[in-house]
C-alpha cells in the first residue's frame, strides 16, 4: 500500500486536533471535508498517550470501517506498525491491541457488552443504532477514557443530533466541517462533487446541514428539462417493474445510450381506478404487447413479486432479476441522475411525470429521525429507482467512495 501523502490542514482542522480533549469528541459536516484525517491524527496521538486499557474502533460495518478508516490509517503509519486481523476482529498499533467491530452487524451490542474501554473511535456515527452508541459510552469506564468520532449530518431529529450534539451539559465537543475546511481538494473535483449530490443530500452532504427530509423528494425534477421527446433507438434496452394486483402495476421501458437513461414507454394499470384486478397471466400478456419487438437486456422486478417472476420466466423471459430495493441509496442515485442530465422521461409517460411532482418525504417518519418517502404515488418512482439503482448503483457507489480528487 502506497504511503500517505500529507497535505495541508485548515485552521479548524488544527484546532480540532488540539482541542479534542472532552470525553466525547465529534467531527461532523460535509463529505470530503477532512474530518476523518483530522480525527485519525488525534486518535493516533491518543493511542500513544491515552490511558492504559482496551481500545475499540467501530464503523457501520467492519467492511466500511476498513475502507474508510483502517486503510488510510495503515497508509499513514505504514504496514509495519499496523496489523489488522479480520478473523479475530482485532488490530495492533504501537503495541496496543484495538478491538474492531461493526455497529450495525448482528449482535454488535453483545460484542462490546462486557468490555471495559479506555478509548474508542467511531466512523459514520449517524448510521449506528442508538443502542450501540449508548452501550459503547457505558463501556468507556476507565478514568479519562475518551471517544472520537466522525459523521455526516442527518435529520435534526436524529438521535445523535438531538441527544448529544445539541444537548447542553454533556462533556462533549464538536466541530462543524465544510468543504472549505479541506484545503487539499482540487476545485474541479469540488465542482463535480457538488453536482453528484442533489436535493436533500446536497443540503446535508455538501452544505453540511442537519435538515429535515421534507417536501418534494425530487425537487430537482423539472418538466422543462427532463420531460422530452426521447429518442427511440438506443444502445441497450431494459425494463423495470413495480408489481401490485390491488393497486398499481407498472412497467417501464428504458433505453440507455452513452451514460444517459431514457424512460421511453410506460405501462400503468391502476386496479382501484379501473375497478378490476388483473391476474398475473393477464399482466404477462400485457407485458408482451408492451415490449413489442424490443428485447430488453435486463428485466428488474420488484423483489417481492415472486409469483409474477415465475409467470415471466414461464413466458420465456429468462433475463428477469430481482431489483435492488435499497430505498434511500436508490432515491439518491435517481436524484443524481436527474441533476447531472443523465435521466430523461418521454412526454408520453404522464403517470411518471405526475408522480415526480407529488412524491414527498413522510413527515411522521421524519419526527422519529427516519428518512422515508410517503407511501403514496410511489409506483413509477419505485420502478425508476429499481431500474437506475440496479443497473448503475454498484459501480456508482464505488466511484463516489474512491479516493480521488486530490491535488
Ligand atoms: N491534511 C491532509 N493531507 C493530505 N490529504 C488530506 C488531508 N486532509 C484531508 N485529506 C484528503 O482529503 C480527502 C477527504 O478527507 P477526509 O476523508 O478526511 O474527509 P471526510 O470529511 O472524512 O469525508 P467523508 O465525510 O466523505 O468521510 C481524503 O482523500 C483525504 O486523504
Ligand atoms: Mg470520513
Amino acid at each position: 500500500m502506497a504511503s500517505f501523502k500529507w497535505g495541508l490542514f485548515s485552521p479548524k482542522g488544527l484546532q480540532s486536533i488540539d482541542e479534542s480533549t472532552a470525553r466525547l469528541n465529534i467531527w461532523e459536516g460535509a463529505v470530503r471535508s477532512s474530518k476523518t484525517i483530522c480525527s485519525i491524527v488525534r486518535w493516533l496521538e491518543y493511542i500513544k498517550d491515552g490511558p492504559p486499557g482496551d481500545y475499540l474502533m467501530t464503523g457501520k460495518t467492519e467492511r466500511t470501517l476498513k475502507r474508510n478508516i483502517l486503510d488510510p490509517l495503515e497508509q499513514i503509519v505504514g504496514n509495519k506498525r499496523f496489523r489488522y486481523n479480520r478473523g479475530m476482529g482485532e488490530a495492533y498499533l504501537a503495541g496496543r491491541r484495538i478491538y474492531v467491530a461493526g455497529a450495525a452487524d448482528e449482535r454488535a451490542e453483545g460484542k462490546i457488552r462486557g468490555m471495559t474501554l479506555a478509548g474508542a473511535y467511531g466512523d459514520e456515527l449517524t448510521l449506528w443504532p442508538e443502542s450501540f452508541f449508548k452501550m459503547l459510552l457505558s463501556r468507556l469506564s476507565v478514568p479519562g477514557a475518551k471517544f472520537f468520532g466522525t459523521t455526516n449530518p442527518d435529520s435534526p431529529y436524529h438521535w445523535l443530533q438531538a441527544e448529544y450534539l445539541k444537548k447542553e451539559g454533556l462533556d462533549l465537543r464538536s466541530w462543524h466541517f465544510m468543504l472549505e475546511d479541506n484545503p487539499n481538494l482540487d476545485p474541479v473535483y469540488v465542482g463535480a462533487l457538488k453536482k453528484e449530490y442533489a436535493g436533500l443530500w446536497y443540503k446535508r452532504f455538501i452544505l453540511g446541514l442537519w435538515v429535515l427530509a421534507e417536501g418534494a423528494i425530487y425537487d430537482m425534477w423539472d418538466e422543462d428539462v427532463h420531460l422530452i421527446e426521447c429518442p427511440a433507438k438506443h444502445q441497450e434496452y431494459g425494463v423495470a417493474i413495480d408489481y401490485a394486483t390491488a393497486t398499481v402495476m407498472t412497467f417501464g421501458l428504458y433505453g440507455i445510450t452513452g451514460n444517459k437513461v431514457y424512460l421511453i414507454r410506460e405501462y400503468y394499470y391502476d386496479a382501484k381506478k379501473k375497478g378490476r384486478q388483473k391476474t398475473d397471466s393477464e399482466f404477462a400478456g400485457d407485458f408482451k404487447v408492451f415490449l413489442g419487438d424490443i428485447v430488453p437486456r435486463n428485466i428488474y422486478l420488484d423483489p417481492s413479486a415472486t409469483s409474477f417472476k415465475a409467470e415471466l420466466r414461464k413466458a420465456g423471459y429468462n433475463q428477469v432479476k430481482d431489483a435492488d430495493n435499497d430505498v434511500l441509496n436508490g432515491i439518491r442515485l435517481v436524484a443524481t441522475f436527474l441533476n447531472t442530465g443523465r435521466f430523461f422521461v418521454d412526454r408520453s409517460c404522464q403517470e411518471t411525470a405526475k408522480e415526480f411532482a407529488s412524491y414527498v418525504w413522510d413527515p411522521k417518519a421524519q419526527e422519529r429521525g427516519e428518512d422515508k418517502p410517503l407511501k403514496q404515488n410511489d409506483h413509477a418512482m419505485d420502478r425508476n429507482r429499481y431500474f437506475i439503482f440496479t443497473r448503475f448503483g454498484k459501480p456508482q457507489a464505488r466511484a463516489t467512495t474512491a479516493r480521488r480528487g486530490m491535488r
